[in-house]
């Protein structure tokens, strides 16, 4: 047991069990259904050192304070298969876009540096075109459903998102779990008391519409050709965990705009010479540029997008 939060350590070095909350569990209005299921549990596969003992103390949200978690210590062969599993939801879902992660970057990059969490799902309950997918070894009981990925970088108390994956790429519309992805990352960035962010994506990538809800969403660089796709992205991600209910109420974020002015510059997502242009403004010092999580929510994932600047 992690302090007050809940936590079921799997493989680690207790083995304590908590009273589960499941659907006695209070919570917010907004979140969806399946956040209460007992079949349904957000996970860290995390290093024994590098977990941590104070899970969400400097996150005003109180979403998962009541919600147990798994633990598997990676390092344990007992907990292989759950790893096995993970890599093999997330070789999926990167597959199209040519990306999905070797086996020792998620060894080296991931698990050894950082936390590696998301959602859980009793196997009795997982869906078959899961079980088809994902293929879990057969005594696994539960599989991951998600996966979220954060490492610490070398500048102090930031943080790097590499990877975000869901099960709901994979689900039929009607059997998605509403919000997986998102309250994956957040679970992640709550679990491990993360403010700041800095992420990595393409532009015209639906996750944008995850990315831009967790705070102010700044722009790090425009275009990117040291990447695998140079139309790629990074971000900066101010994390306020007070924000995070708009991603399901959809609600309009006002003070964005007590903070931020339009700049009167836009980037084109479907152009490389606009994100050039605005790279190579970037770098002149004209920036920094901040993306507005409403237009992101209200519009095409190819329109453009306008750059604001801080008042
Ligand atoms: C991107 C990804 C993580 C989204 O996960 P998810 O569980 O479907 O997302 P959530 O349920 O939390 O959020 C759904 C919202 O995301 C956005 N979204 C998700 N897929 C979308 C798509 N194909 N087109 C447009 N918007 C999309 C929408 O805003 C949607 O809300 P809505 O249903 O009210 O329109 C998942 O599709 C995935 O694993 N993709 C492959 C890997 C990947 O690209 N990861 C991101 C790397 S940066």
């Amino acid at each position: 047991m992690k302090g007050s939060r809940k936590s079921v350590i799997l493989g680690g070095s207790s083995a304590s069990m908590t009273k589960n909350q499941g659907d006695s569990m209070a919570k917010a209005k907004f979140l969806p259904d399946w956040f209460t299921r007992n079949d349904i549990k957000p996970y860290v596969y995390i290093r024994n050192e590098n977990s941590s003992y104070t899970p969400g103390v400097t996150h005003p949200v109180d979403w998962f304070n009541e919600k147990e978690h798994l633990q598997f210590e990676p390092t344990l062969l007992k907990n292989l298969d759950f790893g096995e599993a993970i890599l093999s939801l997330e070789g999926n879902a990167f597959e199209e876009s040519a990306m999905p992660m070797p086996k020792w970057v998620f060894y080296d990059c991931a698990i050894m540096p950082g936390i590696v969490s998301g959602f859980a799902m009793k196997r009795s309950s997982l869906p078959e075109e899961l079980e088809q997918l994902i293929k879990p070894a057969p005594g696994l009981k539960w599989v991951p459903i998600s996966c979220f990925i954060a490492i610490p970088t070398a500048f102090d108390g930031q943080w790097i998102a590499h990877n975000l994956t869901s099960a709901n790429k994979f689900l039929k519309r009607e059997d998605r779990l509403k919000g997986l992805g998102y309250l994956s990352k957040a679970f992640g960035l709550w679990y491990a008391n993360i403010k700041k962010l800095c992420g990595v994506t393409q532009w015209t990538s639906p996750a944008i519409k995850l990315h831009s809800c967790y705070g102010d969403f700044e722009l790090i660089t425009a275009y990117t050709p040291i990447h695998t796709h140079k139309n790629t992205f990074t971000y900066k991600s101010w994390v306020d965990s007070r924000k995070w209910f708009r991603f399901f109420t959809k609600e309009d974020a006002p003070e964005f705009h007590s903070f931020h002015v339009d700049s009167g510059l836009e980037i084109d997502p479907t152009s490389t010479e606009s994100m050039k242009d605005i790279h190579i403004k970037l770098e002149a010092g004209n920036g920094p540029f901040f993306l507005s999580e409403d237009q992101i929510r209200k519009q095409k994932l190819d329109e453009a997008l306008k750059l604001y600047m801080l008042r």
